[in-house]
């Protein structure tokens, strides 16, 4: 497979490049910028792309790449710091001239080159630009082909060597041919081929996980969600019978995600499940338990012994499918899965277990997840899930957990969750959902007055979970969820809104 090589100055950068690449067909990773020369090409690139990052080249610590990457012949496209580094590293000058650009910024070609093909030559095209430092001559050998009002040379090539930078971003939508650039450098001065698709992905996946398992038993614990989902259906592409998924019925689940997984798994795929009703044994350690922490704790040592007991029966498996995905893979910065948090770990099973890990999804980013569980078939409900903690519906329950509270929020947060897929927001929306509080207030309805919970609606937009915006849901909506609760659900006199970002405040509220 043909790769281009990412190197990370700057995380988000990176993996938005990455995406791009893979977006374009070709198969990209992302490298630490500390590994010498000889590591990266030992891949044998196709190409190789500086990302953008937060420093100034003049920074005491400023990162930077092993030069001989420039002496190589695999063409390189530096972008913003990219290009600023690759610049001061080839003899060229940065300058902080003061007069930095944010935003949507005009650019002028200057110059012809291959990663311009096609822009006009006679009209600016609008750029994004976020950089404060300035290159202000370009290295002997390379010719200025672009330029913006504070930005003599915003791009810079010297095409013999193939070496090319932008001070601006393709990689963000808002340069409006961005991916026709970062398309023209991969296909015209890299002479990558488009061989990342779907159809590879799985191909080559089933492979893997064929080889790595032999001809063992493989156990997969499902959680209802994505990453478990497609996992699982990846590994029972590659290995069929040999394949148990164990699903755990908490108790803590949203409506229907139970029915929907034994619909899929055991009716659809004809996977072999064994579905565990331990709601019982989850409301056992709950009762009582008020502490948020210690509410994650007796749910995940429950979770653990569950799952144990259920691998006893199963002696000869020696291999566990784990939903790890790249970007899980990156920020944990060693490539070594057993030290991602907990938090990602699918149902946090416990790395004492004598399993060896098959981990399908771990090159993939959670776009290309969706589109591989559409290509083997899953239902839409499960590829388009929004995330869904471990612990379940207990973390959106102030106070202590029971079944009739359970069953309250459970009824509420279905008609959030039906409320904005009717408005068309489900996608859009990185979660939506109830919380139910302990403390009660004073309504009335009919004749009589009620005493009773308030339901929460909390909303967000996110990329990534580690920021969060709280959602400006239409005002018609929300009358629509605030009228449907307190009518359709006993118990519920009063609907809120949360309003508040992270930070400060977290997505969930425990
Ligand atoms: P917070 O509440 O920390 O959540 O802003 C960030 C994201 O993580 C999800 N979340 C969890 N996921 N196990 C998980 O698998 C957990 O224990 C857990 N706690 C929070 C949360 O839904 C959000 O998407």
């Amino acid at each position: 497979m043909d790769t281009v090589l990412v190197v990370d100055f700057g995380a988000q950068y990176a993996q938005l490049i990455a995406r791009r690449v893979r977006e374009a067909r070709v198969y990209s990773e992302i490298v630490p910028h500390d590994a010498p020369a000889s590591e990266l090409l030992a891949r044998r690139p196709k190409g190789i792309i500086l990302s953008g990052g937060p420093e100034s080249v003049y920074a005491q610590w400023a990162p930077s790449v092993d030069p001989q990457i420039y002496e190589s012949g695999v063409p390189i496209l530096g972008i913003c710091y990219g290009a600023q580094l690759l610049t001061s590293q080839l003899g060229g000058t940065v300058t902080r001239t003061g007069r930095g650009e944010y935003g949507r910024t005009p650019l002028r070609r200057t110059g012809s080159s291959p990663l311009f093909y096609d822009w006009p030559e006679d009209q600016s095209c609008d750029v994004w630009m976020s950089h404060a430092d300035s290159i202000t001559e370009a290295p002997r050998g390379f010719a200025a082909t672009a330029s913006t009002p504070e930005s003599p040379v915003a791009a810079l090539e010297d095409t013999e060597r193939r070496i090319h930078g932008v001070q601006f971003h393709p990689e963000v939508v808002h340069t409006a041919r961005g991916q026709e650039l970062m398309e023209r450098f991969l296909f015209d001065v890299c002479a990558a081929r488009p061989a990342w698709t779907h159809t590879n992905i799985i191909e080559s996946s089933v492979e893997k996980v064929r080889a790595q398992v032999g001809d063992s038993r493989v156990l997969c614990a499902l959680s209802g969600g994505v990453d478990s989902a497609v996992a699982a259906a990846l590994v029972h592409r590659a290995i069929g019978d040999q394949l148990t998924c164990v699903f755990v019925d908490t108790g803590l689940m949203r409506s229907g995600e139970g029915d929907q997984v034994e619909e899929t798994f055991r009716s659809q795929f004809h996977v072999d499940l064994v579905h565990v009703k331990a709601t019982d044994r989850f409301f056992g350690v709950l009762a009582g338990v008020t502490d948020p922490e210690e509410k994650r704790k007796a749910i995940g040592k429950t979770f653990i012994r569950v799952f144990e007991e259920v691998a006893r029966d199963f002696e000869d498996a020696r291999f566990l499918v784990q939903g790890t995905l790249y970007p899980d893979i990156i920020e944990s910065g060693t490539g070594d899965a057993a030290t991602i948090k907990s938090h990602h770990n699918v149902g946090g099973l416990p790395h004492d277990m004598s399993f060896e890990l098959v981990e399908p999804l771990r090159l993939l980013f959670k776009d290309e997840v969706r589109a591989v569980g559409e290509e083997l078939g899953l239902p839409e409900e499960i590829v388009w899930r929004q995330p869904f903690p471990g612990p379940g519906l207990a973390v959106r329950i102030v106070g202590e957990v029971t079944p009739e509270r359970v069953q309250i929020l459970r009824a509420a947060d279905a008609i959030v969750l039906e409320e904005v897929r009717k408005a068309g927001l489900y996608r859009e929306l990185w979660q939506s959902f109830a919380v139910l509080l302990t403390v009660r207030s004073v309504g009335v309805m009919g004749d009589g007055r009620t005493y009773a919970y308030p339901i929460v609606v909390r909303a967000v937009t996110s990329d990534d979970a580690m920021t969060a915006d709280w959602a400006r849901l239409p005002h018609e909506l929300l009358e629509r969820i605030s009228t449907r609760v307190i009518n359709e659900v006993d118990g519920v006199n009063r609907v809120a809104l949360d309003i508040t970002s992270k930070p400060p405040g977290t997505i969930e509220w425990e």
